[in-house]
C-alpha cells in the first residue's frame, strides 16, 4: 500500500515538474530539452551559467532560427534572433509586451520591488508617464552641478592610487564614483556621509548588490513555487527599512517641498504635489474595448522604491559600462591618447571646468563608450512578457499570455552579421557618420520602445562626466594581473559582471 502511494506521490510529482514541457513541441518551434522542475533553467539556479550566457549559447546554436523556444522552471522562454522580431515585440507590438515579468507573482509585490524596472501593468504605466518629465534634458542640465563634484571627486580616489602605486580595480572604483552619485542625485544625501566607506548608505548599497546564498534559494523558491511563496521577500527586510528611513528622513528635512537642489527626491516631491497618478489602465477595459481609468497614491513606501531605482537601474549599468570602457582603452593606447587629446582641446575652451555642454562635445569619448557597451553590454539580454495571445508575424505561431519573450543583446552584439570583425574594439563604427549604418534593434544597450532605459541621457552624461575627470588627470594601462578577455561572472542575473573585477594601473598624465 505504501509502496503505491510512495509511487502516486512520485508521479504527481514527476507531473508538476514536466506538465509543460510540450509547449513548444506542440507549435513545432525548436527547442532546449529541459529536464524536470528546472526545465533549462539548472545551470543558472547554481550559479554556473548567467541568463545573458545561456541565451547568447542558444542564439549561436541555431542560426537559422528566427526564435527558438526554451523553459525556465515552469516558465516558458522564446529566445528572438531575428532584428525584426526584435522591433515588433520592443516597439510596434508593445501592448503585447508591457511586462517585464519580473516578479514571479502577478499580484502579491514587495513594496520596494514596485520601482519602475520592476512594476508591471497599471502600476509601470501610471509611475512611467508621471516620471519621465523629471529625465528631460531641462532637468539633466539642473542635476549636473551635483553629478560634477562627484566626477571631481574620482581624481581624488585615483590619485590615492597612484601615491601608493598599487594595481586599481577600475570597476571597484567607477562603482564608488556611481554609488556618491547616487546619493547625491537619486538619495539627496549629504556629501559628508558619503566619505565614510561604513555609512549607512555604501552598507545599503553593499547588501543590494551582494547575492547571497540565502537569495538564490529565495529566488528559485519564488520562481519554482510562485503561489506557495508569494509572501517571501526577495530583498532582506534592512533594504526596504533602511531606503524608507533615509528617503522619509530627507523628505521631512524638506518638509516634503522641493528644496531648490534639483535632485531626484525634489522631483518626486515636485510629483507628489500634483496628487494621485491618474491614467488610462492597460489592463482593464470596458465593454467597448476601451481602457478604463485607474488611479494610485503616491505615498512614501512608493516614494522610496522609486529612488531605489537609481540602485536597481542605473548602478550596475553604470559603473560596468564606464569602468568596461576604462579596461578597453588600456589596451588600445592609441584610442586612449585620441580621447585625451579630445578632452583637453574641449576643457581648455571651458576655463578647464567639465560642464554639460563641455561633455556634450566630446564626441569621441562617446564613441569609445558606445563601442565598450556594444561588446560588453550591461545588461546581456531584455526580457519582456507577452500579455495576450500573439502571433509572431510572418508565421503561424501563436504564443500564450505569461511567455517570456527575451532578446539576447550580447549575441547580437557580437554577430558579425550585424558588426565586422566584432570582437575589435573600433571607437569609428559611432562616428557620426557611419552610426546611421547601425540597426537599432541590433544595437540596444539602453533597450528600445516605451519600456526603454528612462534614465539613457543621464546615464550616459553621469558616465561620460567620469571618464572625462579621470581621464584628463590619469591615464589607465594594463596590469600583470588584467586579462586581455575578462570572463563575464556566471553568477550574475539581470545585469552582467566581470568576474574577479578589472585590474588596471593608472599613471598621472604629465
Ligand atoms: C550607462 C548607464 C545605463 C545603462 C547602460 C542602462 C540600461 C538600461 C536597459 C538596457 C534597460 C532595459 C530597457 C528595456 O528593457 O528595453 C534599462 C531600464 C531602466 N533604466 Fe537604465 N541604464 C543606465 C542608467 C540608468 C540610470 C542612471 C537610471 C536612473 C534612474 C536608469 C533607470 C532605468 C529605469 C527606471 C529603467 C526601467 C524603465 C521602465 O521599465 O520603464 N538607468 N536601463
Amino acid at each position: 500500500m505504501l509502496f503505491i502511494v510512495i509511487c502516486i506521490l512520485i508521479g504527481a510529482l514527476y507531473w508538476y515538474g514536466t506538465k509543460d514541457y510540450d509547449y513548444w513541441k506542440k507549435r513545432g518551434v525548436k527547442y532546449e530539452e529541459p529536464i524536470p522542475f528546472f526545465g533549462n533553467g539548472f545551470w543558472h539556479f547554481v550559479q554556473r551559467k548567467s541568463p545573458t550566457q545561456a541565451n547568447e549559447e542558444i542564439y549561436n546554436r541555431y542560426p537559422n532560427e528566427r526564435f527558438v523556444g526554451s523553459y525556465f522552471a515552469g516558465e516558458k522562454v522564446l529566445t528572438i534572433r531575428d532584428p525584426e522580431l526584435v522591433k515588433a515585440v520592443l516597439v510596434s507590438d508593445f501592448m503585447f509586451f508591457h511586462k517585464r515579468g519580473l516578479n514571479p507573482h502577478e499580484t502579491v509585490v514587495e513594496p520596494m520591488l514596485k520601482n519602475l524596472f520592476f512594476a508591471d501593468g497599471d502600476l509601470w504605466r501610471l509611475l512611467r508617464q508621471r516620471m519621465t518629465p523629471a529625465f528631460t534634458t531641462g532637468k539633466l542640465k539642473a542635476m549636473f552641478p551635483l553629478i560634477v563634484e562627484r566626477a571631481v571627486k574620482v581624481q581624488d580616489l585615483a590619485d590615492q592610487a597612484v601615491k601608493t602605486g598599487a594595481t586599481v580595480d577600475v570597476r571597484d572604483l567607477m562603482a564608488r564614483y556611481t554609488t556618491d552619485f547616487i546619493g547625491a542625485c537619486g538619495f539627496g544625501i549629504n556629501m559628508e556621509s558619503l566619505d565614510d566607506e561604513n555609512s549607512v548608505f555604501r552598507k545599503l548599497g553593499r547588501r543590494i548588490f551582494t547575492f547571497t546564498y540565502r537569495d538564490a534559494l529565495v529566488g528559485m523558491l519564488k520562481q519554482v513555487f510562485p503561489e506557495t511563496f508569494k509572501n517571501l521577500y526577495f530583498l532582506v527586510p534592512e533594504v526596504e527599512k533602511t531606503t524608507l528611513h533615509l528617503v522619509q528622513t530627507v523628505m521631512k528635512e524638506r518638509d516634503y517641498k522641493p528644496s531648490g537642489r534639483n535632485d531626484f527626491i525634489d522631483l518626486l516631491l515636485a510629483l507628489k504635489e500634483k496628487g494621485k497618478l491618474i491614467g488610462e489602465s492597460v489592463e482593464k477595459f470596458k465593454p467597448d474595448g476601451t481602457p478604463m481609468e485607474t488611479e494610485i497614491e503616491l505615498d512614501d513606501l512608493l516614494m522610496a522604491a522609486q529612488v531605489l531605482v537609481f540602485f536597481a537601474a542605473g548602478f550596475e549599468t553604470s559603473s560596468s559600462a564606464t569602468s568596461y570602457t576604462l579596461h578597453q582603452l588600456a589596451f588600445h593606447p592609441e584610442e586612449q591618447k585620441k580621447v585625451q587629446n579630445e578632452i583637453d582641446e574641449v576643457l581648455s575652451r571651458y576655463d578647464n571646468k567639465l560642464s554639460y555642454d563641455a561633455i556634450r562635445e566630446m564626441k569621441y569619448l562617446e564613441m569609445a563608450f558606445l563601442e565598450s557597451m556594444r561588446l560588453f553590454p550591461s545588461l546581456g539580454f531584455l526580457i519582456r512578457k507577452c500579455v495576450r495571445k500573439y502571433t509572431l508575424p510572418g508565421t503561424d505561431v501563436t504564443i500564450d499570455k505569461d511567455v517570456a519573450v527575451i532578446i539576447p543583446v550580447q549575441a547580437l552584439h557580437n554577430d558579425k552579421k550585424y558588426f565586422e570583425q566584432p570582437d575589435t574594439f573600433m571607437p569609428e563604427r559611432f562616428s557620426p557618420d557611419r552610426i546611421k549604418d547601425i540597426n537599432k534593434h541590433v544595437y540596444l544597450p539602453f533597450g528600445e520602445g516605451p519600456r526603454a532605459c528612462i534614465g539613457e541621457r543621464l546615464g550616459l552624461m553621469q558616465s561620460l562626466a567620469g571618464l572625462a575627470a579621470l581621464l584628463h588627470k590619469f591615464s589607465v594601462e594594463p596590469a600583470s594581473s588584467s586579462l586581455r578577455h575578462p570572463v563575464s561572472d556566471p553568477s550574475a542575473t539581470i545585469t552582467q559582471s566581470i568576474k574577479g573585477g578589472l585590474p588596471l594601473r593608472i599613471t598621472a598624465r604629465v
